[in-house]
């Protein structure tokens, strides 16, 4: 049955890989990200391309406040959520030290609190229908520390947490949740990091298609698993933790983000 869907950081990536794997069944898509523009005209194609409805919601979701914002945008348009994606974040590359502090918090606001206040504008209509679903976009930097890469890793801990203790909550009341943990996936989320080298320090087949990750979350979510990891060799990088001192990890984890 077609839905409605809210995807945030649509305008780029794998928010438009989500929006354009969603568009194909039929969907009535939300999107939302900064640019207009951009948005404005991935709406015109999907709308053109399957003959669906798409509204276009420009925000800026690092401000405090974005989630009662958006549903009251959202109410407004006669929309309800069926299933919420949320995608947008950004990382930022180097020494902790060297971070710009209002950078970081931009960081933590985008990454963290808007996925807590999107779930909080968005998941109770859900649970009272019994019906819906949460998608959170969390990173295999999420399952160890992440060394030049600080508040970033942290960021995607807190969201596969979440993600987790949401999907338990509502387990068998009607919703999904999942926590999407690609590995790196060729986007221009390196170009934002700050530090054009990190594209290069992927090894060599590692890198995923957006369409695929996509692909493997949007079943993940179907079935009702609460944590999904594209790729094999990504699989093995979140098992090392699980099997090995935390402390190794760690430095094993700097040595590679350092590079
Ligand atoms: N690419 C990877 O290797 C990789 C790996 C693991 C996890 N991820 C995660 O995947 C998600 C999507 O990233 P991506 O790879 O698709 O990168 P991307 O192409 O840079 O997309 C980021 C999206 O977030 C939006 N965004 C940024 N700041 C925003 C703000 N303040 N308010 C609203 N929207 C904002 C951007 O749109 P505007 O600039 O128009 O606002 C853009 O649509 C992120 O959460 C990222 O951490 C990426």
């Amino acid at each position: 049955m077609a839905q409605t869907a809210l995807i945030t950081g649509a305008s780029s990536g794998i928010g438009e890989a989500f929006a354009r794997a969603l568009a194909k069944p039929g969907n009535t898509l939300i999107l939302v990200a900064r640019s207009k523009a951009k948005l404005e005209a991935l709406a015109k194609k999907l709308r053109a391309d399957h003959g669906i409805a798409v509204e276009v919601i420009a925000a800026d979701l690092s401000q405090a406040g974005c989630g009662p914002r958006l549903a009251a945008e959202v109410a407004q348009r006669g929309l309800r959520v069926d299933l919420l994606v949320n995608n947008a974040g950004f990382g930022s590359a180097g020494a902790f030290v060297k971070e710009e502090p209002a950078r970081d918090a931009e960081m933590i606001n985008l990454n963290v609190s808007a996925v807590v206040e999107l779930a909080h504008a968005f998941l109770p209509a859900m649970l009272e229908r019994g019906q819906g679903g949460i998608l959170n976009v969390a990173s295999v930097a999420g399952f160890q520390p992440t060394p030049h890469m600080a508040i970033y890793g942290a960021t995607k801990a807190f969201v596969l947490s979440f993600s987790e203790s949401l999907w338990a909550e509502t387990r068998g009341r009607g919703v999904k949740v999942t926590a999407l943990c690609p590995g790196p996936v060729d986007t221009p989320f390196f170009e934002a990091t700050g530090n054009p080298e990190l594209r290069k320090a992927v090894p060599k087949g590692m890198m995923m298609d957006a369409d695929r990750v996509v692909a493997q979350a949007l079943a993940a979510l179907e079935a009702g698993r609460p944590v999904v990891v594209p790729g094999a060799s990504n699989k093995l990088v979140t098992w090392a933790p699980r099997l090995l001192p935390r402390r190794w990890m760690t430095l094993a984890s700097a040595a590679v983000m350092g590079r």
